[in-house]
């Protein structure tokens, strides 16, 4: 949350360069962004517009996901100190700011936001009083309390000081210049060289390179290591969306990963499967749609025999028991989201052992990883996840049938081009349940986690009420809201008679029921859309898939701002 981007150069580059890279990161926040080049200071409200005229050798920008005060111009950052000495940006949440901000307004500090962040750039001028920077940096580490990536710069001095701990912050290498911020998307057109920070760590960044420190000042040595990442050569944005392009991009992201399960990175996936089976207990921790991934994850491995619990990042230490006999596997496709983050410290306090599925390469949750792999969706912008889901279903899919679940994974990428040439009755489907406020999405076995993450897109991008549930749990209470009319997916796996009771239940109650199914039969109804697969692990595949395409279709009718939900991140590095 919050993307933050500071560019140091031997040659002056036009400011604008720094809000052209801040694109970049917009999908981790946009209420505001704004810069600071060391002359000009530009604050502005809503999506980022690459604009302005200067040229600077360094300069610091960011763009926001509010959480401290809200979304004006004033609370949009970099923010400066009273006698304009410092600048800075911030991403993650100064814990004691209040206790900060009192001892500072003391000392005659005037603040002119509501953030928890300007606390830093008065901090760091106080200090600039009696000490250099050097001195002054690392008393900001040992006061600050919280989470924080800051990049500071302060006058005078033609270098950006860059603070981290425990929000994300890579370090970019470019020809000529250095690049600093929340995540290497930000520069994975410049370069594939980068020094990844970790916790309580620090730089300063000059023209001619950059020097890395502790928390205490204590120089240390931080190796660059190349990353891959992969690009799509798919359509261009697909209708001005990047949703329907990386819906669109499946079948070659999905190709990309089966090729390299068999190829780089089988050892990994190997040494996954035999932790798996000397494990005792093995638990999935992840957040939002990651975790409906791991649901049918869970669910496939079940189904081999293989027992594995799967739990949402944010409660992971109110309902796990951690031991040394347990597994831990983070599944995100950020890498950093905090709850994750927080799951894993607590795993590793209490001796578990801790594995990682993420998409981003080299992010925190790999590096705090024993052992990863990589769903190599590549980069995925639209806030709503669509292609990392698909890869991260794969993925445990191609995992259970380690453990015998009998599946030919090779033939999804046609089954999913099969699917997206039924775009038309999907959308067909879509643009009528757009017309309500409300949509049920059942599912059992396999098809409930994908109910429940079709809904969540529904929500997310259209903002229309889904719930997606069991189907054994709608009569249990949920039945009550069925009225005449009231859209119903249900989603019917061939092998499943209870699922279509269910669906006759709302029926008999006015419901107006859709389908997909890979029913022989059932699959030719006006409202219904035949995903042609026999095998059940794959149906999953296929049905999440249609849902992310009658999400995307109803958002579409809808007019609503698909890849850029209002009050969503899509990196969450706030807890
Ligand atoms: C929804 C969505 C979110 C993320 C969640 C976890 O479309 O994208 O629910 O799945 O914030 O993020 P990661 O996978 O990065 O840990």
């Amino acid at each position: 949350m919050c993307g933050i981007v500071g560019i140091v150069s031997k040659t002056p580059y036009p400011s604008r360069v720094l809000l052209d890279r801040l694109k970049r990161l917009e999908y981790r926040g946009y209420d505001s962004y704004g810069l600071y080049d060391g002359r000009t200071l530009l604050r502005r409200i809503g999506g980022i517009r690459v604009e302005g005229g200067g040229r600077t050798t360094a300069g610091i920008a960011h763009t926001r996901w509010a959480t401290h005060g809200g979304v004006s111009e004033r609370n949009a950052h970099p923010h400066l100190s009273c006698d304009g000495r410092v600048a800075v940006v911030h991403n993650g949440i100064i814990e004691n700011y209040e206790e900060l901000r009192r001892g500072l307004l003391r000392k005659g500090h005037r603040f002119t936001s509501e953030t928890d962040s300007e606390v830093i750039a008065h901090h760091l001028e106080d200090g600039l009083r009696r000490r250099p920077v050097e001195a002054a940096l690392p008393r900001l580490f040992r006061e600050l309390k919280g989470t924080f990536a800051v990049l500071a710069m302060v006058r005078g001095r033609d270098e950006i000081f860059a603070l981290k701990r425990d929000s994300p912050l890579v370090l970019g290498a470019a020809e000529g210049r250095t690049i600093l911020a929340s995540d290497i998307y930000a520069f994975s057109d410049w370069t594939d060289r980068a020094v990844f920070f970790e916790n309580d760590e620090m730089a300063a960044v000059g023209p001619s390179g950059a020097r890395f420190f502790d928390a205490t000042g204590r120089p240390i040595r931080k190796p660059a290591r190349t990353f891959r990442w992969e690009q799509d050569r798919g359509p261009r944005r697909t209708a001005g969306h990047y949703m329907l392009k990386e819906i669109l991009e499946e079948p070659a992201a999905v190709g990309r990963l089966l090729f390299s399960l068999g190829g780089d990175q089988k050892p990994a996936f190997d040494r996954l499967v035999r932790l798996i089976r000397r494990t005792r207990k093995v638990i999935f921790a992840s957040c939002g749609t990651s975790y409906h991934a791991t649901l049918l994850g869970a669910y496939y491995l079940h189904r081999t025999g293989r027992e594995v619990q799967t739990l949402i990042a944010s409660e992971f230490r109110h309902f796990a028991k951690v031991d040394a006999e347990t597994l831990v596997v983070a599944v995100s496709q950020s890498g950093e989201t905090m709850d994750v983050i927080d799951a894993l410290k607590y795993a590793r306090a209490n001796g578990g052992r801790i594995a990682a599925i993420v998409n981003v390469p080299h992010s925190t949750i790999q590096r705090m990883s024993e052992l990863s792999l990589n769903i190599l969706a590549g980069p995925e912008v639209c806030v709503a996840s669509t292609k990392a889901f698909v890869n991260q279903a794969v993925l445990l899919l191609a995992l259970a049938r380690a453990f015998g679940f009998p599946v030919r994974l090779e033939t999804i990428p046609d089954r999913l081009r099969a699917l997206f040439r039924q775009r038309a009755r999907l959308r067909a489907m879509a643009v009528r349940i757009a017309r309500s406020r409300d949509v049920y999405i059942i599912g059992r076995g396999l098809t409930y986690p994908v109910a429940r993450e079709t809904a969540l897109k529904i929500k997310e991008t259209s903002y229309i009420h889904a719930e997606g549930m069991m189907g054994g749990e709608l009569k249990h209470g949920t039945i009550a809201l069925i009225e005449k009319g009231t859209p119903v997916l249900s989603l019917i796996n061939a092998g499943d008679p209870d699922i279509i009771s269910n669906t006759k239940e709302v029926e008999a109650r006015g419901a107006e029921i859709f389908v997909l199914t890979n029913h022989p039969t059932l699959g030719g109804d006006r409202n219904a859309v035949h995903l042609k697969t026999a095998n059940d692990g794959k149906f999953g595949i296929l049905a999440a898939a249609a849902g992310q395409l009658i999400a995307y279709y109803a958002a579409a009718a809808l007019g609503r701002p698909i890849d850029k939900p209002r009050n969503l991140a899509k990196s969450v590095t706030v807890k």
